[in-house]
């Protein structure tokens, strides 16, 4: 290995004097564009550090002239949401629940706000298709605990169950054992007469005991026919449809210890838009009536 320059016969361009077994590595020059590009960014580059935040300080950043940031970026865009929807808002706002149907592009603008405002607010406990879970009602069917036409859905919503709002529904399932209002026996009877409304029960003498408890203690809430009352959010016992659950002792704990499960109020949390939508879109979800 030679380490003498010297330019190779056939291209006419300088070697480098590296040179292995006979092979000459050439010294051929970059081409002028790829020179002129990297030049290029190399400029652009200092141009951007200074118009754009670029350097991290200590404690903070360069801001860069244009004062450009992607968390005031988003704000604008918000604002600029905001602003688009500025004229559907004040519309929804101006409409009667019961007229918004009427209005194809409002309804839609409706339920689309609902749905997003019912994933954020309400999937926690009523599940993201609605469906509930026990102790959260299933708000897809036509069993309303407290009404299913949109004044009582927008109701529900804006003051809550058993909520901390003055306004708020009120109805308490007794705790009748728990409370010495009723025996075990008693009890006892009076689940199998419950469970009896919407399944067929074995021990029919119980069965005609508990119909007596029951129309002596329950049918005040629940109705002579035990079809509830949404006054007072007392479910209809005879649907098969079980709030808690439908097992045995599921139905005796109720009724021997109680129950008063919270709806929270929104009034306070939402604006009156998002009350709107999100009752439309609850309306809409099968059981509206
Ligand atoms: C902390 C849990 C919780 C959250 C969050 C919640 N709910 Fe409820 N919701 C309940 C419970 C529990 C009930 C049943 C109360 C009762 O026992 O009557 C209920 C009842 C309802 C009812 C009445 C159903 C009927 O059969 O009459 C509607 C409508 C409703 N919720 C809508 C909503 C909407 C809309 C949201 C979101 C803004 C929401 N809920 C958020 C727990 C919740
Ligand atoms: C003061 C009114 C009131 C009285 C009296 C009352 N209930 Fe209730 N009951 C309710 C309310 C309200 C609920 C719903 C509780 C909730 O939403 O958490 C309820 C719920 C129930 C449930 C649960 C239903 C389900 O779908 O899971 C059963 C079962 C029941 N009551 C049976 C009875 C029986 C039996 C009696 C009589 C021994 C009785 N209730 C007396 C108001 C009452």
């Amino acid at each position: 290995m030679s380490n003498k320059v010297e330019k190779d016969e056939f291209s006419g361009t300088d070697t480098t004097g590296h040179e292995w077994d006979g092979i000459k590595e050439l010294d051929t020059p970059m081409p002028r564009w790829w020179l002129w590009t990297m030049y290029g960014t190399i400029i652009w580059s200092i141009g951007y550090w200074i118009v754009m935040p670029a350097w991290p300080l200590v404690s903070d950043y360069t801001a860069g002239v244009l004062g450009y940031s992607s968390r005031g970026s988003l704000e604008r865009q918000l604002a600029e949401a905001e602003a688009a929807q500025a004229e559907d808002r004040a519309l929804l706002l101006a409409t009667p629940l019961e007229d918004v149907k009427d209005n194809e592009g409002l309804y839609q603008f409706a339920l689309r706000g609902g749905k997003s405002a019912f994933a954020v607010n309400c999937s926690q406990c009523h599940g993201s298709g609605a469906a509930g879970a026990p102790g959260f009602p299933n708000l897809n069917d036509d069993d309303w605990l407290w009404g299913g036409s949109l004044q009582d859905i927008y109701q529900t919503i804006q003051f809550g169950i058993r909520s901390d709002h003055d306004d708020t529904r009120l109805g308490d399932m007794p705790a009748f054992l728990t409370d010495g209002m009723l025996e075990k026996e008693q009890i006892n009877d009076v689940t199998e007469y419950v469970l009896s409304l919407s399944e067929d029960r074995k021990d029919t003498a119980a069965v005609e005991r508990g119909t007596q408890v029951f129309a002596e203690n329950c049918a005040s809430c629940h109705g002579e026919n035990a079809k509830g009352n949404r006054e007072l959010g007392a479910p209809d016992l005879t649907d098969a449809i079980w709030f808690y659950g439908k097992d045995k002792d599921v139905v005796l704990r109720t009724i021997a210890r109680g129950r008063a499960n919270v709806m929270p109020a929104w009034v306070d949390r939402l604006d009156d838009v998002t009350i709107r939508q999100l009752a439309l879109y609850v309306h809409s979800l099968g059981g509206g009536e």
